[in-house]
């Protein structure tokens, strides 16, 4: 597969290294510095472009920036065509402290939609921190929530082979329950318990 990554910081490179380990094309795109993105695409044998470039022929992008950073990057992708889109963001200030106060009904990934409007948007790789995907002590569990059947088993199958468990979900109230601040984020739940806590969402 080619995959277009969109923020290359702590959840795009970790991500990147895994599916670059698992034979996919992994290009890197949205930088302040490009000769540091380059450096880091090398160390994993990925290629850089920009934005708009990377996601052209991909089959999947992760959009993994920060919040305060959503709208530019989304303009400097441009138009998608029904690309997969992976949204990992929540909302948290620019100093990571707290958690954004949204509108009653908005979340990251609302927002993520509002800006991508040519993507099929998945939800996913955003309930855990990348330190809590790679403890040995836990199952790491993803959840993958999109009403598109498709897409959300496409990014099943990516969480899988970045050796993690995914959880599906189509219904759309699951992602403000497990984006920060919601009472599933960063909850350290097996398979079965995710299974069950999202039925009583
Ligand atoms: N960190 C986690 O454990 C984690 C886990 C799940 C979800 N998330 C969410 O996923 C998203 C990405 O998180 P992250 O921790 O990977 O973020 P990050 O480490 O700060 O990386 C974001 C990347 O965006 C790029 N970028 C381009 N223009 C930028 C600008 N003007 N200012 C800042 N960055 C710019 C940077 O690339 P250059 O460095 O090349 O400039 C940076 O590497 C966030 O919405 C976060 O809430 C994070």
């Amino acid at each position: 597969m080619r995959i277009a990554v969109i923020g290359a910081g702590a959840v795009g490179m970790h991500y990147a290294r895994k599916w670059r380990e698992a034979g996919h094309t992994v290009t890197l795109a949205y930088t302040r510095n490009r000769d540091g993105l380059a450096a880091r695409a090398s160390e994993i044998g990925a290629e850089t472009a920009s934005p708009r470039d990377a996601v052209s022929d991909a089959d999947v992008v992760l959009f993994s920036v920060p919040f305060e950073h959503i709208r530019d990057a989304a303009q400097q992708i441009g138009p998608l065509h029904d690309q997969v889109v992976i949204d990992s963001t929540n909302p948290f200030t620019p100093d990571r402290s707290s958690v954004v106060e949204l509108a009653p009904g908005q979340t990251a990934f609302s927002i993520v939609a509002h800006a991508l409007p040519g993507a099929r948007l998945v939800k996913a790789l955003h309930n855990l921190g990348v330190v809590q995907v790679e403890d040995p002590h836990q199952q790491p569990v993803i959840f993958v929530v999109s009403t598109d059947a498709e897409a959300r088993s496409v990014v099943s199958g990516l969480v899988t082979e970045a050796g993690l468990v995914a959880v599906e979900s189509d219904d759309s109230s699951a992602v403000a329950a497990t984006e920060a601040p919601g009472r599933l984020f960063t909850a350290p739940l097996d398979a079965t318990q995710a299974r069950a806590a999202l039925t009583t969402t």
